[in-house]
């Protein structure tokens, strides 16, 4: 039993996180933890506090060198969460050299970087995440281009670790994002009569920032150096 609850997750989450996209990675990194909890058994509250705490420090300390998530880890365990909670935070940052074992660390790392694209992608597509398909993620993905600091092969690699099939893995991840589209997408301008009159949805993934997937319009707790 946790005795951490979500509310206090999200209130620390939010104290220490003022960027909402990287919020909306974190929920959304929580989202397709909480999707594949029961297919290892393992408790969904424990892998969904996990997948909403992973980036906890990114934004106050994402300096790699002596950053996140150390000041995340030493914080976590600070508040008594759980230590395989703690260690799975540290294990999705490479660089800190704790292997990934569990399958919840394994999950953490093959959804973190994924949730991010799966967003650049859904943000670009007038359905948004209703209707998206695997084949469509796998298209996007062969863009160069396109939320081009997404190593594509941290994608394939975190399914392969964690035993799925890729296909099976976008479509998870995919469904657990789009049963929470409304937290995990921002509001989208009403259409207008006029077209000129407001803005509207930019179909450049540039030019609004993703959390986890967007190039270089903030720090990206979610990049090539596999965060
Ligand atoms: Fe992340």
């Amino acid at each position: 039993m946790l005795q951490n609850s979500r509310g206090e997750a999200w209130d620390l989450l939010c104290e220490w996180t003022q960027s909402d996209s990287l919020r909306r990675h974190m929920l959304a990194v929580e989202a397709a933890m909480r999707a594949y909890a029961p297919r290892f058994d393992g408790d969904a509250d424990l892998w969904g506090l996990t997948g909403l705490l992973h980036d906890l420090d990114y934004e106050r300390y994402p300096n790699l060198e002596d950053g996140h998530p150390r000041y995340a880890l030493r914080e976590l365990e600070t508040r008594g969460y759980p230590p395989e909670l703690v260690r799975a935070v540290a294990s999705h940052a490479p660089y800190l050299g704790v292997p990934r074992e569990s399958p919840m660390e394994q999950a953490l790392f093959a959804v973190d970087e994924l949730s991010g694209f799966i967003l650049a992608c859904a943000y670009v597509r007038p359905q948004g995440l209703v209707g998206m398909t695997p084949k469509s993620v796998k298209k996007k993905m062969k863009t160069a281009a396109f939320a081009a600091a997404v190593s594509r092969d941290d994608l394939t690699q975190g399914a392969a670790e964690l035993g799925v099939d890729f296909d099976e893995h976008l479509t998870i991840v995919i469904s657990a994002l789009a049963e929470r589209r409304d937290e995990l997408l921002p509001a989208r301008p009403e259409p207008s009569a006029d077209p000129a009159a407001e803005p509207q949805p930019s179909a450049d993934p540039a030019a609004e920032p993703q959390p986890g997937a967007a190039p270089a319009a903030e720090p990206q707790p979610a990049s090539s150096d596999g965060i």
